[in-house]
């Protein structure tokens, strides 16, 4: 028996010496011709299964890796020729050893501190099915603990100018994996900035953050998830809303970002702000008088406050974009021969001709016409997307004309002036037929 072990160690241990004396190319190492050439093999496989016993195993295996250490000689890209050659090692504990070697030469070279190396380890190993388990996981959680550290760099910077390279470089390589490996690497991250700086603080850093719309959709929900943010004041939960605003307002919001986290995003927002992403069509009514809701008027082609119809009400939700990418909304009626409410451009003469701040300029219209809409006073308000000079209003008697309650626009300047008569209610009218 020893004089087997013995055996085995000299070929391995000429590796050794072919490998340390002239510093081989790849292609000439012995140790590889070793693994590769079928016969040898299959000697190694013959020894190893004969010895079992433990004392043996340890010291073929710290022999083997000390021969594959000294073939990759600091040089990680060789490491991918033994990994090849894994598949020519015939016995599991050959194969475990090369993959446990290659590990322990990875953690020695700086390649470690680059958790893209780590990953691209992880993903090579993983293509090989006999990679013992516990081996993958500690190799992964080796890569989500790195990218972790190298992501804290942003949350701990003071300055919101300053760039970080290579946290984007590995933030555009996740982008290249399943969510799940950025969702373990935030929970990792979370845990270590959470832990040193205030949540408002790491709320804001994430703001500014370069990445996908998905993994900044899933950073901020996964944030809004933890206990340290369900713990945390009104002016947290406004930043992350205002976090949540950028996405939406971004024109590939919806095209990029699957629905779930979509409706995820819409239910931290307020009611009437999730009304406008989720509901299909709406009814916009005034916020006190439940009996008033804006449509087409009776006898004319201008909109009114009428009573209460559902049907009549209803009106489709258009999202759009304006030339700043600002989001802007427009209403569309399939009840009112497939009509927009619209706000006709406000012109000088009119203005003069009636001497009053109030237009009535807004129509059931076959063109598109798009809305501003700003959401706070306990309801809505509706500015006309184009100048933003403009603001829907109604209710006030001396402009209506009998049964025509015609609605109006006034200076956006004199909003809060009059902001009863320029706030609406918005409704969820999906279910109208
Ligand atoms: C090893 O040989 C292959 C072809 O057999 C060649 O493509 C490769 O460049 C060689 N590698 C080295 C390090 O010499
Ligand atoms: C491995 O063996 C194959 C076929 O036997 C041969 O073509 C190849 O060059 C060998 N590779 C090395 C690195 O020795
Ligand atoms: C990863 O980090 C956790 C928490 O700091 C630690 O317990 C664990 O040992 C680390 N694992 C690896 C593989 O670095
Ligand atoms: C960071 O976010 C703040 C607040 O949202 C914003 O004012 C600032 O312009 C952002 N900075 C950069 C560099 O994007
Ligand atoms: C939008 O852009 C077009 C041309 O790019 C320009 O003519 C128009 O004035 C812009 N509109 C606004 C509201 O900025
Ligand atoms: C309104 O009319 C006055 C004189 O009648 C004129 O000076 C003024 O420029 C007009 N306003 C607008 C907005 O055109
Ligand atoms: C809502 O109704 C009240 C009371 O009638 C009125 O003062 C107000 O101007 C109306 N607001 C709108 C937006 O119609």
């Amino acid at each position: 028996m020893a004089s087997s072990f013995a055996w085995l160690a000299l070929i391995l241990g000429l590796g050794v010496t072919g490998a340390l004396d002239y510093n081989i190319q790849a292609n000439s190492s012995k140790l590889l011709r070793v693994l590769n050439a079928s016969a040898p093999v299959q000697e190694l496989k013959y020894h190893i299964d004969v010895w079992r016993n433990e004392e043996a195993l340890v010291a073929v295996e710290a022999t083997l890796e000390s021969v594959i250490r000294s073939e990759i000689g600091g040089n990680w890209e060789r490491g991918w020729l033994v990994l090849q050659l894994a598949n020519q090692a015939r016995t599991p504990e050959l194969k475990e050893a090369i993959y446990s070697a290659l590990w322990k030469e990875l953690q020695q070279t700086t390649q470690i501190y680059d958790p893209a190396k780590i990953l691209e380890f992880h993903e090579q190993l993983s293509l090989h099915t006999d990679v013992p388990q516990e081996l993958l996981e500690l190799i992964y959680r080796a890569f989500i603990n790195r990218s972790a550290q190298l992501l804290e760099a942003p949350f701990h910077t003071r300055s919101r100018v300053a760039t970080f390279p290579l946290v984007d470089s590995l933030v555009h390589r996740l982008t290249f994996s399943t969510l799940d490996y950025l969702r373990d690497i935030l929970e990792a991250l979370y845990d270590a900035v959470l832990a040193l700086e205030t949540p408002l603080s790491v709320v804001e850093r994430l703001g500014n953050f370069s990445a996908s719309l998905i993994q900044l959709a899933e950073a901020n929900l996964q944030l809004l998830g933890r206990e340290e943010l369900k713990r945390a004041d009104t002016q947290v939960q406004l930043a992350v809303q205002s976090n949540l605003r950028n996405l939406l307002a971004h024109p590939d919001f919806e095209l990029q970002v699957p629905y779930s986290l979509q409706s995820e995003i819409y239910e931290h927002l307020p009611r009437d702000e999730q009304i406008m992403y989720t509901a299909r069509k709406v009814c916009i009514r005034n916020v006190t008088d439940a009996n008033s809701y804006i449509y087409e008027c009776p006898q004319t082609y201008l909109i009114c406050s009428n009573a209460r119809d559902p049907k009549k009400a209803a009106y489709f939700v258009q999202r759009g974009h304006s030339n700043d990418s600002r989001q802007q909304f427009a209403f569309f009626s399939a009840f009112w021969r497939n009509r927009y409410i619209l706000m006709e451009p406000f012109t000088a003469t009119a203005s003069n001709a009636s001497h009053s701040s109030i237009t009535k300029n807004v129509y059931s219209r076959t063109d598109i016409n798009w809305w501003r809409v700003v959401y706070g006073n306990g309801g809505i308000s509706l500015y006309d997307a184009a100048t933003e000079k403009s603001v829907l209003c109604g209710g006030d008697p001396s402009y209506w004309d009998g049964e025509e309650h015609h609605v109006y626009t006034r200076h956006a300047s004199e909003f809060s002036a009059h902001q009863t008569e320029c706030t609406w209610s918005l409704e969820d009218c999906s279910d109208a037929a």
